[in-house]
């Protein structure tokens, strides 16, 4: 029997209309949540992330706002900008977009970001905040909102065998820091495999749950996974496709065609993971606005 479908985007609307009755708590309060994207360069998937970001704001009634800088931008301008924005009362949440041009170096950008403003929680407050499994931190938003997937679609994580593909600071890492933790939607024994690991199927066709955050299209297939288990796909990748419209179309890191076959529930791409990443980083402007607006 093929897969069960998990709805990213109908969570992740859920999630939004939550999120906008909070903004409008706010708003009585002469608070308006604001999020402030930077997008230093041209890349062209970057660009289509950050102005859906600017846009969800909108829409939950937050403050959106993105500032573009060249390509060329230099590191010392774009920690002065972050500066600005550290000082800024009308700025909650700060997201610089990543890959950064390569004459920026990444992680000092993230740490002059002000924790109570790193909404992405990126910065290393957050990511051993939530490695220790403290209720103030926040979380990066795609394994958050992985979570909430998991815990909407009643898929007990407790005691299960979670496999991730992947070991990125900003999927793979914060997703076996939230599933190992104690409590609900976690109590997981937590597996991450990457590109050193020998026999990845070895791996995959142990878990339960299975998480493909690799960055490599359709990665896993169906003979990599076990009968029954909950496949959450993190990937996506654009590529040619003559036969549609845009000439192009979206893949995960799963090959869907045959893991839906096997697995008991999945994530589609388009409509997974994806709506969720924006949904969650909308909950924590919001939630940075409470806690500190
Ligand atoms: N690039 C890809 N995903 C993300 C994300 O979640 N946050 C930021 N800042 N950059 C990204």
């Amino acid at each position: 029997m093929p897969a069960d479908l998990i709805d990213g985007a109908a969570v992740a609307k859920k999630i939004r209309q939550a999120v906008t009755l909070r903004v409008d708590a706010l708003l009585v309060r002469d608070i308006r949540p604001g999020l402030t994207v930077i997008l230093v360069g041209e890349d062209p998937a970057s660009a289509v992330y950050v102005r859906s970001k600017e846009k969800s704001c909108i829409e939950a009634g937050m403050r959106g706002e993105t500032i573009r800088m060249p390509a060329s931008t230099s590191e010392t301008e774009l920690l002065a900008r972050v500066d600005q924005l550290n000082h800024d009362p009308r700025v909650h949440g700060i997201l610089v977009q990543m890959p950064l041009p390569k004459q920026i170096d990444a992680q000092k950008v993230i740490r002059r970001i002000k924790p109570e403003k790193d909404v992405d929680g990126f910065h290393p407050v957050n990511v051993g905040k939530t490695l220790i499994g403290d209720a103030d931190a926040f979380a990066p938003c795609t394994p958050a909102g992985v979570q909430v997937l998991l815990r909407e679609y009643g898929v007990q994580t407790s005691g299960r065998d979670v496999v991730i593909i992947g070991r990125s600071n900003i999927v793979g890492k914060p997703m076996a820091s939230l599933l190992m933790q104690s409590g609900e939607t976690a109590d997981a024994t937590v597996t991450v495999c990457h590109s050193r690991t020998a026999n990845l199927a070895w791996h995959t066709k142990r878990a339960d749950i299975l998480i493909a955050a690799a960055g490599r299209p359709e990665l896993v297939t169906g003979d990599m996974v076990k009968a029954g288990a909950v496949v959450i796909d993190v990937g996506m990748h654009r590529v040619a496709d003559p036969s549609t419209k845009s000439g192009t179309r979206l893949l995960g890191d799963v090959h869907f065609p045959s893991v839906s076959l096997v697995a008991s529930k999945i994530t589609p791409v388009p409509g997974g993971v994806g709506p969720m990443t924006i949904a969650m980083l909308l909950q924590n402007t919001v939630r940075a606005a409470e806690l500190y607006g």
